[in-house]
């Protein structure tokens, strides 16, 4: 039977399930069921999350978890962190209980300028375009006045708009690049309008140019779009103690911290560590983005791009022994909003942002940066002392009883066996045999 469709999605909900079930689930009513019950009794609340993207079948839940006791800049923070990997809160929660023994984290935002460009083809004299964007200039940020009124109140706006020659690179292709303020918002709708604006002004100008000949005039916009790209909104966390109070039980801090510093310069010298270990960060990063209501998306491409910004791909987090000190930062890129978007839609972003004690956007990137430092912090400390899996197969525990279907009489005796005996898949299910039989 054809699987192609048309005026799929004027269907109602019930509807389009019931073209999965004929089409995709061989009438077999489970996954029918399935996808019924995660639909919210609140029929308000889920209509809103009907309404967020098109095709809505049912709802994807993921945990919404907390991990307390984070002290950012003399600050106690309890961050809400949205991921289904077993042990990262866990290991974020760790992290943030070591460093608040030692002084917290300290964070900064160190720039908040966003960008965007209007990408254009021109193929004729290039000082003649020079000379038409000098007089153009001003009627440019003049033709974006009116949607910039709320976001200039807020303090945002346009910063600056420049004439860039990428004709080295591919012939006949410039671009205006802009800058914005965006305040509490990430702004892409504000700036994605005022690109569109921009390149409809400049089209329209150029028509108008007598410095034109008739085919320079015909000036091509080719797009206008922001950049996920945002070197320039940068934020930087950093913990720092003497070497001497890393001492733990479980290791020597002179010890610990070389391993450690060890272990950031491989992450810096090789991509394929550099990437897990930039992965770890995004664990935590990410964790927040998503309970925060932003865009993980663009913060992952963004973080990415800057992580190879030497033409080498390295690691974003730094480590250092100076004197007796030990000191581990981040600097990291990052556009994100505490206002519009799903920020004001989603009622659990609300409850985030709420839980942090409603911050501002660049409280908000320095929680991120201090959580993602955080996350790496522990990944890096697990690995260069016990390894990762031991931490990692106590928290998956849960998952593979569940895999089981343990009852709670079968997961406390696993959970108490398996406190000092090495966790894997196989054990636990050779356990839980023993249990049954
Ligand atoms: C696992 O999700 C993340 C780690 O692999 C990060 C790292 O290796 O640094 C533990």
């Amino acid at each position: 039977m054809s699987k192609k469709v048309s005026g799929f999605s004027k269907l109602n909900k019930t509807q389009k399930i019931d073209w999965l079930l004929e089409h995709y689930f061989q009438e077999n009513e489970t996954f029918k069921e399935i996808l019924l019950s995660y639909w919210n009794s609140n029929s308000k609340l889920q209509q809103l999350h009907d309404e967020f993207i098109e095709n809505t079948i049912s709802n994807f839940y993921l945990p919404f978890a907390i991990a307390p006791n984070f002290l950012i800049n003399d600050k106690l923070f309890t961050i809400p962190m949205v991921i289904e990997e077993s042990s990262v809160v866990a290991a974020a929660s760790n992290a943030a209980k070591f460093w608040l023994d030692r002084g917290g984290f300290k964070a900064e935002v160190l720039s908040t300028t966003k960008n965007g460009q209007v990408h254009f083809n021109y193929f004729g004299d290039k000082e003649k375009l020079t000379a038409f964007f000098k007089t153009v200039k001003p009627r440019l940020i003049e033709s974006v006045a009116d949607f910039s009124k709320n976001m200039k109140k807020r303090g945002g706006g346009v910063l600056d708009i420049q004439l860039i020659d990428k004709t080295a690179t591919l012939e006949g292709y410039y671009h205006i690049h802009c800058t914005f303020e965006t305040a509490d918002a990430m702004g892409a709708n504000f700036i994605n309008s005022c690109l569109e604006q921009f390149a409809k002004t400049f089209k329209e100008e150029a028509l108008k140019f007598d410095g034109f000949s008739s085919s320079e005039k015909e000036i091509e916009v080719v797009m206008s779009i922001l950049s996920n790209y945002v070197p320039e909104c940068l934020v930087r966390a950093e913990v720092s103690c003497k070497i001497d109070s890393l001492t733990t039980p479980e290791f020597e801090g002179h010890y610990f911290a070389e391993k450690f510093v060890r272990a950031i310069q491989i992450a810096k010298a090789e991509p394929r560590r550099a990437v897990t270990h930039n992965k770890g960060i995004m664990n935590g990063l990410d964790a927040v983005v998503l309970a925060t209501g932003n865009d993980f998306r663009a913060v992952e491409a963004g973080v990415h791009a800057f992580a190879s910004r030497t033409g080498h791909y390295s690691s974003l987090t730094n480590a250092e022994i100076h004197g007796d000190t030990f000191r581990f930062w981040i600097e990291i890129p990052l556009a994100v909003g505490t206002v519009g978007g799903l920020t004001s839609l989603h009622p659990l972003v609300k409850v985030a942002l709420a839980i942090l004690q409603k911050p501002t956007a660049k409280e908000l990137m320095q929680i991120m940066a201090v959580t993602g430092l955080a996350q790496n912090f522990a990944a890096v400390k697990s690995l260069i002392t016990t390894g990762i899996q031991e931490g990692h197969m106590k928290m998956h525990l849960m998952n593979i009883l569940n895999q089981l279907n343990a009852n709670t009489v079968e997961k406390e005796k696993t959970i108490a066996y398996f406190q000092n005996t090495t966790i894997s898949h196989s054990a636990v299910i050779a356990f839980i045999d023993s249990l049954r039989n």
